[in-house]
């Protein structure tokens, strides 16, 4: 553990009915940045998430939370938490207004300081101007900055989002991007998942990526894509991709990975350009109809397919 960690996740691991969803999980979250897990769906996110809140035991393993133990001090973390759960949980026959109102009662506020927080929230998300409209007339983003407001009601410093971004149309989105940033500005925590590439690299100080239920890398955008150094990705669309060009594709010395999925060829290669006409020579001799063909800087997605092999799926 270092001395600037606000929370700190030890060799975590869960099972469900025999079913590890995670497994010997470690890292830890720095007091005022924003930290991305990032991976495929089951990766694990919402597990570590719901034990991070202590709504789920771990199997095994160790959480602090500002030094509260997440098995013992459910309570006092609980103070200092602010969470965006990936199912939207708000009451859709009552307006913004009235849902802001319903869930700062139980937070124990009310009066001219109740009031005055719901109104700070609602500017702060941009609907103001929308706020005594009943939700169920709201589009997935203006729902989601609802259910934001909501988890920071009573100020907390620790921030947790579960797929912020998902079923958001792109206004809301950068609303919600620009609520995280000025809440970090402001000396908030932030710990958000997701399996949006934009979402990482635009938000995240670091990103943590995961793979069925285990960790495989963990660094800043830039220390992620020194990884995969100098290689790049090359995609080829055909309606047919016979098998024996991709066999002899993946013999090519600078050539590291290839993927045939449907009528799309992802090759994973150090230096694309170089062996370029190489490929495109092997997909002629083999009767390929190319369809079209695309070299690909180094990404998150790049970084994600040199690690696990596959693709992440969205
Ligand atoms: N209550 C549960 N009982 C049994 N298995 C579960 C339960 N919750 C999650 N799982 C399984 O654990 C794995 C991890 O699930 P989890 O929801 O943490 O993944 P995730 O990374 O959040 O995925 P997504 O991107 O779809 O939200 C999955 O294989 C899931 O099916
Ligand atoms: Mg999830």
């Amino acid at each position: 553990m270092t001395d600037d960690a606000i929370i700190t996740v030890e060799d975590l691991s869960k099972q469900y009915d025999g079913f590890m969803a995670v497994e010997g999980v470690s890292f830890d979250i720095k007091r005022g940045e924003i930290f991305g897990l990032l991976g495929p769906n089951g990766a694990g996110k919402s597990t570590i998430i719901s034990i991070l809140c202590c709504l789920l035991e771990p199997t095994a393993g160790r959480v602090t939370i500002d030094g509260f133990d997440v098995e013992k001090n459910a309570t006092d973390i609980k103070k200092i938490i602010g969470v965006v759960p990936q199912e939207i949980s708000l009451y859709y026959t009552l307006t913004a207004r009235e849902n802001l109102a319903f869930y700062a009662k139980i937070y124990g506020l009310s009066g001219k300081a109740m009031k005055d927080r719901i109104e700070e929230l609602l500017d702060m998300v941009g609907l103001t101007d929308r706020a005594d409209d009943r939700l169920e007339g709201y589009s997935g983003g203006m729902k989601r900055r609802i259910n934001i407001a909501v988890a920071l009601l009573h100020n907390p410093r620790i921030l947790f989002l579960d797929e912020p971004s998902t079923g958001v149309d792109p206004q809301s989105r950068k609303r919600i991007y620009d609520t995280i940033r000025d809440l970090n500005r402001q000396g908030t925590t932030v710990l958000l998942t997701t399996h949006q590439m934009e979402d990482a690299e635009k938000l995240c100080h670091r990103i943590a990526i995961m793979d069925k239920g285990k960790l495989v890398a963990l660094d800043t955008l830039q220390g992620l894509l020194k990884l995969v150094g100098e290689s790049d990705i090359i995609q080829v669309t055909s309606k047919e991709l016979p098998p024996e060009a991709a066999d002899t594709i993946q013999q090519i010395d600078k050539v590291q990975k290839v993927a045939v999925d449907g009528g799309s060829m992802t090759i994973g290669l150090v230096r694309g350009r170089e062996s370029l006409a190489g490929i495109i020579d092997i997909l002629i001799a083999s009767g390929t109809k190319v369809e079209s063909i695309q070299i690909k800087e180094p990404d998150l997605e790049t970084l994600f397919l040199h690690l696990t092999g596959t693709r992440l799926r969205r």
